[in-house]
């Protein structure tokens, strides 16, 4: 692989912070984005802005076809079925609420049970907890270890007849924790289950095919993956979803409207009410077609020595404490440091001109596990380097030692 090729992609990269080239290591909050993907943006705004899947004329007709042209790339990069099974969201956080409201309150009732897991961000605790409170549903819980590993046994012990959906997150955002998902998957649906898993980090550093997963719904969003923000997908099974009702009405999701009656448009358009963000879903197809270019089993090998990397001189620095230090775990480095709080510590490392998260990072929960307030995260990308791991540890140290 090569690393300075790599880089000269990402047009961001190449500038200063106070007199020190950026460090940018908060790729989990979100990635930068490929000049391939800037492009394409730029060029759909410049030759063919128009509304998709209604206008006869030229314009709309090419707007259309690179939107589903997007469709099928994305539905070949998750393995998907067919493009039926693809629906395009704002993000993650909305395929989840999708799910919630529409599978949710079709299917599910008083008594039954929704599982998740100690580990989820918030967007995936908080829609079941509002369909939990409409249906009077229970919420249960897969606790963790302090490696920040899920306990399979008590997982398998909260499975029932009851368990209606199992949720849990393919990789943790807090921890980096790889969850084992298959078997999860295979077990969850053994009682009856369906299962979401939330892909929204896993999806740029690990191939995921849904079909050998069997997976009934998984999501995740296009600018942890290199492509633009306010856009994500849904990826789920052709027969929930024709089963499902839609999640929100208007144009595009309808065949004919009547004030009598409403016949609901076929799949995937039944779910994709309101002009989408166009412009989006192309930039993520490209930005699917830039991770291709590459090959995810580089990027995930790649991405395992710069973590093995980090976390060999985080275990030697003085002070510093990792939060998730699971076996199966990628790209993610969450520490707090003695004696420094997390966000005085993001704010010393800007000055140094290393970006990286500090805060409870949508996963709070998390946190009040390991009693802390906040972690500082550093997240790593295919763009950074051995040298930039230096100047996150060099930036440390001045940290460290300002505050002794
Ligand atoms: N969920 C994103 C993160 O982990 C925003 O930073």
């Amino acid at each position: 692989m090569n690393i300075e090729q790599i880089r000269s992609d990402f047009p961001i990269l190449d500038q200063e912070l106070y007199g020190k080239p950026l460090v940018y290591l908060d790729n989990a909050a979100t990635t930068q984005k490929p000049q391939c993907v800037i492009d394409a943006v730029r060029s759909y705004y410049e030759k063919d802005n128009s509304n998709i899947h209604r206008g006869v004329h030229t314009l709309s007709e090419r707007a259309t076809a690179a939107y589903e042209a997007s469709r099928e790339t994305i539905r070949s990069f998750f393995n998907a079925k067919s493009t039926k099974e693809v629906i395009f969201t704002r993000g993650a956080t909305e395929s989840i609420n999708l799910i919630a409201s529409s599978w949710g309150r079709a299917n599910i009732t008083k008594g039954d049970e929704i599982l998740i897991t100690h580990m989820e961000h918030h967007s995936n605790i908080v829609p079941w907890q509002m369909l939990c409170e409409h249906t009077g549903a229970v919420l249960k819980v897969v606790p963790m270890n302090e490696a920040g590993e899920l306990d399979m046994n008590a997982f398998t012990s909260l499975l029932s007849e009851r368990t209606k959906l199992f949720g849990v997150v393919h990789m943790s955002n807090a921890l980096g924790t790889i969850n084992p998902i298959e078997t999860m998957i295979k077990q969850a649906h053994a009682v009856g289950a369906v299962v979401l898993v939330d892909g929204a980090q896993a999806a740029a550093h690990m191939a995921v095919d849904v079909q050998a997963l069997d997976v009934d719904f998984y999501v995740t969003s296009a600018h942890k993956m290199y492509g633009p923000t306010g856009v994500g997908v849904l990826i789920a099974k052709e027969v929930l979803l024709e089963a499902m009702p839609p999640y929100q009405g208007g144009g595009d999701m309808i065949l004919m409207v009547t004030f009598e009656k409403t016949q609901y448009n076929d799949l995937p358009h039944k779910f994709e009410a309101g002009t989408p963000n166009i412009a989006g879903v192309i930039g993520f197809g490209e930005a699917i077609k830039y991770i291709q270019s590459i090959g995810l089993d580089k990027i995930a090998v790649r991405e395992k020595v710069l973590l093995d990397y980090a976390t060999s001189q985080a275990e030697l620095f003085e002070g510093l404490r990792q939060i998730g230090t699971a076996r199966d775990k990628a790209c993610v480095l969450s520490f707090v440091l003695k004696g420094v709080h997390p966000h005085d510590l993001g704010t010393i490392l800007d000055r140094e001109a290393v970006a990286i998260r500090a805060g409870h990072h949508c996963a709070m929960p998390v946190m009040q596990f390991y009693k802390v307030p906040a972690t500082a995260r550093a997240s790593f990308s295919i763009y950074n380097t051995e040298a930039e791991v230096d100047a996150l540890f060099a930036a440390l140290s001045k940290a460290r030692d300002m505050f002794a």
